[in-house]
């Protein structure tokens, strides 16, 4: 019989994990505490915003082949291999990740097992973790069930995450079982007949990757960002020294787009909770770089603020236009978005703050319900005394400077994402400022 698999949390990892798992063949059960999105998401209905996932929603809600329920119960008889996929947000007014979601989940569906089967982590989690939630699984299972426990990190980004799932760049795998190993690979069938690198490796190992690589990143944006502040000061132009750097195959060029910095669900919290876990482990000193990578990050945030103001002189009563609220474009995702930080902090100054999004409006009223949501880039700009481009959506890089300049009130622009082409616009009369690029009509001390 083919292999039935369940996915705990049907959030943004879990969802996307089991419509790709239809998509490969499987039955799918995917398990949420949240009953209305359940019942949304068996009607086909995706509650966030996601490129090509509404569709394999559709296709395998309507093929039979992909369900949502509130039930472990119904979990625990149904799958050969469960995937738990629930969140580790970041504790409120702590570094470290919040474990509960994953205790639980682990807890309940070991006890809710009523054949033999596997327990496979997704989750990004403390190392350690997985070793101690194995004996949770021990001591939750029934008598006579055998279940086995495997840690296999995702990699999925935001906007590309169907294409991520489908086609991975690489399985890891952290167990200590041949027949967990066994049964992920026939999982993973797929992508490994097109030669994907599996990496089998321990618990602790797979742990770390996941943190690794998000930890690189966070840094190589911080390091051309921390640059950033340099060429400001000096007369520099920052795509110019990214692109030069990135031709040493060494380094690349791909994660090197200077600007008002990372955002989102995971960059910002899984460094911080690495440094945190790090800690607890005694090795205070070691991660302590990811400091200054998170502090370079929020400064960029404040600089853009800082920007604002000068190029106006004050910020009362004048009205400000923000290009994206979303922490990057093909995302309505607004968790820890530079951009509606900004937004926030320029209104708290005293601005009117309008702003556009062209997915990311609602869940940024949930969270800043007095800033003016816009429905168009044309209402947003509307009057404006300044434009921010601060998430890079195709609409915004594609502007014509003419055109906008017919609707605002002042020609100031500040390209926070450096997508903007600065001779087209200083060419129609604006006044242009970008992230990491010579200013020459304002004084801007480094920093702020
Ligand atoms: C990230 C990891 O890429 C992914 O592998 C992991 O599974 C989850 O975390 P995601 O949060 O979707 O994915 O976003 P990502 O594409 O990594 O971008 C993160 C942030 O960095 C965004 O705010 C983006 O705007 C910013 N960024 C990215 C830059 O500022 N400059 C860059 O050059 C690249």
């Amino acid at each position: 019989m083919p292999l039935r698999l369940t996915v705990i949390g049907a959030g943004y990892l879990g969802t996307t994990h089991a419509a790709a798992m239809a998509e490969l063949g499987f039955e799918v059960l995917a398990v949420d505490v949240d009953a209305d999105r359940v019942e949304q998401l068996n009607l086909g209905n995706l509650p966030f915003h996601e490129p090509a996932l509404p569709e394999l929603l559709r296709k395998h809600t309507a093929s039979g082949r992909l369900r949502f329920t509130t039930s472990m119960a119904e979990a625990g008889a149904f799958g050969d291999v469960h995937f738990v996929a629930v969140g580790t947000p970041q504790r409120a007014g702590e570094h470290g990740a919040d474990m509960s979601y994953v205790d639980a989940a682990v807890a309940g569906i070991a006890e809710a097992a009523t054949k033999h089967c596997l327990i496979v982590g997704k989750s990004t989690v403390p190392v350690g973790s997985a070793r101690r939630l194995k004996d949770v699984v021990l001591s939750k299972s029934s008598p006579g069930i055998n279940i086995d426990f495997a840690w296999n990190p995702e990699f999925l980004r935001e906007g590309f995450a169907v294409e991520d799932t489908l086609r991975p760049d690489r399985l890891v795998v952290g167990t200590d079982s041949d027949s967990a190993n066994e049964i992920l690979r026939a999982v993973y069938a797929d992508a490994l007949e097109r030669e994907t690198p599996y990496i089998l490796t321990d618990f602790e190992t797979a742990e770390l990757v996941k943190v690794a690589a998000n930890a690189f990143l966070a840094t190589k944006i911080s390091f051309i960002n921390a640059f950033s502040e340099v060429t400001e000061t000096v007369g520099g132009d920052i795509r110019t020294l990214a692109d030069a750097i990135g031709y040493d195959a060494r380094i690349g060029r791909k994660f090197l787009n200077a600007g008002v910095g990372f955002g989102g669900g995971c960059l910002p919290k899984d460094i911080r909770a690495l440094q945190a876990r790090v800690s607890e482990l005694g090795l205070d000193t070691t991660m302590r770089f990811l400091n200054e990578v998170d502090e370079v990050n929020l400064r960029r945030r404040d600089r853009v603020v800082y920007l604002a103001e000068q190029l106006l002189g004050s910020l009362e009563g004048k009205t400000v236009a923000i290009l994206g609220t979303a922490f990057k474009p093909n995302s309505d995702d607004v968790r820890d978005s530079p951009a509606l930080d900004v937004a926030g902090q320029l209104f708290n100054r005293g601005a009117d703050v309008n702003v556009y999004d062209p997915e990311a409006n609602a869940n940024a009223a949930k969270r800043f319900p007095r800033l003016n949501y816009c429905d168009s880039l044309v209402s947003a700009v509307t009057g404006a005394d300044i434009v921010l481009l601060l998430t890079e959506w195709p609409e915004f890089i594609q502007m014509d400077p003419e055109t906008v300049g017919t609707l605002v009130e002042g020609r100031i622009v500040i390209d926070g994402r450096n997508v903007l082409d600065p001779e087209a616009w200083s060419g129609s009369g604006w006044t242009f400022c970008a992230l990491g690029r010579r200013m020459d009509h304002v004084s801007v001390p480094v920093p702020v």
